[in-house]
């Protein structure tokens, strides 16, 4: 283990930083021309769905104010589900709705949004308050995806994500974020949720951060991080890693939530992940993206190069 000190020292651990990030890995992995499809999640739910990747559900698009209005008819018979701005990310804009109050929607803290301030959340979504420079946008509406039931006390009202960084279409690091009272139902890290690290070659439990300190127990909860096991972990990684081939992104983050019934689905794609996950790994990347870029010139699909991960990064 290391201990975050000074840069260079952070360097000399491999830690990828900011630069070397912004530089080496996005630049040379990312042609700006395959940004559209991640940058817009309706974009990438539908590329991915068409390939047979597993995606939540989509329930509707708002796409006008005039479908704002009729939004109550339209969410009637609907207990729970997500709206979320399009063009979005880190969490904001996003409305996690997990029953009904009467007329009144319920959040995952409990407290209540009534149908004006869910329509006025969605007429700001698509006049671009939550979107990439603040740019117009649509609001998808989602199915609510219920957690599975391993992740029981990890996580504090809140839908659970698995992030994996793939590089070249290998899972080079992966960690769970469990969402907390603070972060209100979304697994975004500067929101106040955990990051747990996860084994590329076991899915199990690493270290944990919050706030990017380490810790050992649920804030919330007072749960054990050290005993998570996330399952289906290669069925997972299969799924993360099939995400290369119908981006070309070179450097990629999949966030993937677990349905109690319909197993691993796929979130978004994130073409600029953050780097945090290094240190809820406790490890720097760069020895790993060093390994792969070894790799260069052998010809491996989707499960193969899951495979060859597990094995070499155990
Ligand atoms: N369909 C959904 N069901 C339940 N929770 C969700 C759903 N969609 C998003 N969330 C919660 O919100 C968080 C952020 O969603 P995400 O789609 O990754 O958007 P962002 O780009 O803002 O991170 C997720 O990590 C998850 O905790
Ligand atoms: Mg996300």
């Amino acid at each position: 283990m290391f201990k975050f000190t000074t840069p260079a020292k952070l360097n000399k651990a491999g830690v990828i930083g900011m630069n070397r990030r912004n530089v080496e890995l996005i630049a040379q992995n990312n042609p700006r021309r395959l940004y559209p499809l991640v940058d817009d999640k309706l974009k990438t739910k539908q590329v991915t769905q068409g390939v047979g990747i597993a995606v939540p559900a989509m329930i509707g698009v708002v796409r006008t104010q005039h479908h704002v209005g009729q939004l109550g008819e339209f969410l009637s018979d609907l207990k729970g589900f997500v709206i979320k701005p399009s063009k979005g990310s880190g969490g904001k804009g996003i409305l996690v709705i997990t029953g009904r109050d009467g007329e009144d929607f319920v959040k995952p803290s409990g407290s209540c949004v009534t149908l004006k301030e869910l329509q006025h959340h969605v007429s700001s979504t698509l006049s671009g308050l939550y979107s990439l420079g603040g740019n117009p946008d649509v609001a998808m509406i989602e199915t609510l995806v219920e957690f599975s039931d391993v992740f029981e006390g990890f996580s504090y009202e809140g839908v659970p994500d698995v992030r994996v960084i793939l590089f070249r279409g290998y899972p080079v690091m992966a960690m769970t974020r469990l969402s907390t009272r603070e972060s209100d139902g979304k697994a975004n890290l500067h929101q106040g949720a955990v990051g747990l690290g996860i084994d590329i070659a076991t899915g199990r439990s690493l270290k944990a951060v919050q706030h990017g300190k380490p810790i050992e127990h649920h804030p919330d909860t007072g749960r054990k991080l050290s005993e998570l096991k996330v399952p289906y972990w290669e069925t997972l990684l299969n799924l993360t890693s099939r995400c290369y081939d119908v981006t070309g992104l070179g450097y990629l983050g999949a966030d993937i939530v677990l349905d109690k019934n319909l197993g691993p689905l796929l979130l978004e794609l994130n073409a600029r992940p953050g780097l945090a996950i290094q240190i809820a790994n406790g490890m720097g990347m760069r020895p790993r993206l060093s390994l792969i870029e070894s790799q260069r010139g052998i010809e491996r699909n989707a499960e193969e190069r899951v495979a060859y991960a597990m094995e070499a990064f155990g």
